[in-house]
């Protein structure tokens, strides 16, 4: 945990008080560490996923930071050491890794607790394409589904995995309605939810509303309508990776909870390599990354198994 400095951005001590009881914290305290870490932490750090175009053996052209700090970070991701843009350089250009950042990679560890390779996978939420290419850095995609409802964000997908050469991929655009009504069933299915994205705070991005109460149960319903749609896609005995880049329990630990109450059949999976990010703020495993944490801006995740 970084030590307090006067670093922390002023905030009236009533706004303290609502945040940490909207994000459910410990203490006002945890407020300042909070906005400190938002403020000068590590929480806009970048990383990279060697994409399957790259070939054995290779490494980016870039200085990486040491990722011991990381242990469940999936072997093919690499973190640019401080200062380095890895944008800027032409295997980027040619598709050999792609940038995305530390959480992401966080939520995508999850993945390692697959206890197979998926025949069929579904990612529902996939523009840009961020979490099927870490599905594709730490297993083999066989039978791949990139679904985007945004036409424009669709076809950036499609640049993305053309371009880093996601293999047995194809990309469509339904709603998760009719992905839930197709009849289609995956082992895996990644959610990778519409949120109230207040970790873009982290990064420097402007996101008004984003800790009102409004924004975040609009964003809450229209999560839970996903997921009662995803999990119709899930095959017995398959796993459903629900991630969301926010901090808010009311996106988060309640949608999980709901899930749960209203569809059988489903539990949460502990994932033992997260255990020290498990969220106190749910009886099932799920897992909390907050700013102060230091290893991005933060988010959810939780990976639910069909009984067989
Ligand atoms: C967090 S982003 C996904 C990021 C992506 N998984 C990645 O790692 O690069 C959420 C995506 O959900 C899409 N989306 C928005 N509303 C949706 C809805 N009602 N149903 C399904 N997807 C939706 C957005 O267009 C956006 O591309």
């Amino acid at each position: 945990m970084p030590a307090m400095s006067s670093n922390v951005p002023i905030m009236p001590d009533k706004a303290k008080q609502r945040l940490c009881q909207r994000l459910h914290l410990h203490a006002a305290e945890q407020v300042d560490i909070l906005l400190h870490a938002m403020k000068a932490g590590d929480a806009g750090r970048q990383a990279v996923v060697l994409s399957p175009r790259a070939p054995q053996g290779y490494e980016p052209p870039f200085v990486c930071a040491d990722k011991t700090r990381y242990p469940w970070l999936p072997a093919r991701v690499r973190i640019p050491a401080n200062g380095e843009s890895p944008t800027r350089y032409a295997d980027y250009a040619a598709g050999l890794y792609y940038v995305l950042d530390l959480s992401s990679c966080w939520a995508g560890s999850m993945l390692s607790e697959l206890p197979q390779t998926p025949r069929r996978s579904l990612d529902l939420c996939a523009a840009p394409g961020g979490k099927s290419m870490l599905l594709a850095a730490q297993v083999e995609l066989r039978d791949h589904t990139a679904n985007e409802v945004n036409a424009a964000r669709r076809g950036i997908l499609r640049q993305n995995a053309e371009l880093c050469g996601l293999p047995n991929t194809r990309i469509t655009g339904l709603r998760p309605d009719q992905w839930g009504n197709s009849g289609e069933l995956f082992d895996l299915v990644m959610v990778d939810a519409p949120c109230s994205g207040q970790s873009l705070l982290c990064k420097g991005i402007k996101n008004p509303g984003c800790l009102g109460a409004s924004m975040v149960r609009g964003n809450a319903k229209r999560q839970r309508g996903i997921l009662l749609a995803a999990v119709r896609c899930v095959a017995p005995g398959g796993y459903l990776l629900y991630t969301t880049c926010t901090y808010d329990p009311e996106e988060n630990e309640r949608v999980i909870s709901y899930i749960l109450r209203r569809v059988a059949g489903f539990m949460a999976c502990k994932v033992p390599a997260m255990e020290l990010y498990q969220t106190w703020l749910a009886d099932f495993p799920a897992y909390r990354l907050l700013p102060h944490h230091e290893a991005g801006a933060g988010g959810f995740c939780c990976l639910l198994r069909r009984d067989e």
